[in-house]
């Protein structure tokens, strides 16, 4: 996608949200979830702001990417309390199981880590969200069989 799109969608009639709610869809190269990020300075000429003022708001909510991402983002909370309940142990076998820290995605593309704060879900820590899906009350053996569920998914 490319400004010179915008303006022929513009031109076409499309208004500037469905724009932009095509640039949040537009999929990753990759084929991971789309990294809106990518699309930043696209939006931020649609909506006559600066770069900086759509990197502030990317950057602020996790459910932005500002890079590619795999195919699974495993998104753990590392808020006060599911820390009490492990999630920093859960978060470093994580890393050593694929390989990578957070924020980073596995060479073969397959899973993206991110920690992220309070997934509202407290109660149930430690907790993983993937996709629209939540992971409570997780230890070392869930993870372990969430790890081969994923890989094992066609
Ligand atoms: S602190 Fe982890 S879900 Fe709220």
């Amino acid at each position: 996608m490319s400004v010179n799109m915008t303006n022929i969608l513009l031109e076409a009639g499309t208004n500037e949200l469905e724009i932009v709610e095509f640039y949040l869809e537009e999929p990753n190269p990759s084929g991971g979830e789309p990294y809106r990020g990518y699309y930043g300075v696209h939006v931020a000429q649609l909506l006559q702001i600066s770069s900086i003022e759509v990197y502030e708001v990317a950057s602020f909510y996790s459910q932005f990417n500002l890079e590619p991402v795999g195919r699974f983002v495993l998104e753990v909370c590392r808020t006060g309390p599911c820390c009490i309940v492990g999630a920093e142990r859960l978060i470093t076998r994580l890393e050593n199981s694929l390989g990578i820290r957070d924020g980073e995605t596995t060479a073969d593309g397959t899973f993206t880590l991110k920690t992220v704060e309070c997934l509202g879900a407290c109660g149930y820590g430690p907790v993983m969200q993937v996709g629209d899906q939540y992971y409570e009350n997780l230890d070392e053996k869930k993870i372990n069989a969430l790890l081969e569920h994923f890989k094992n998914m066609d």
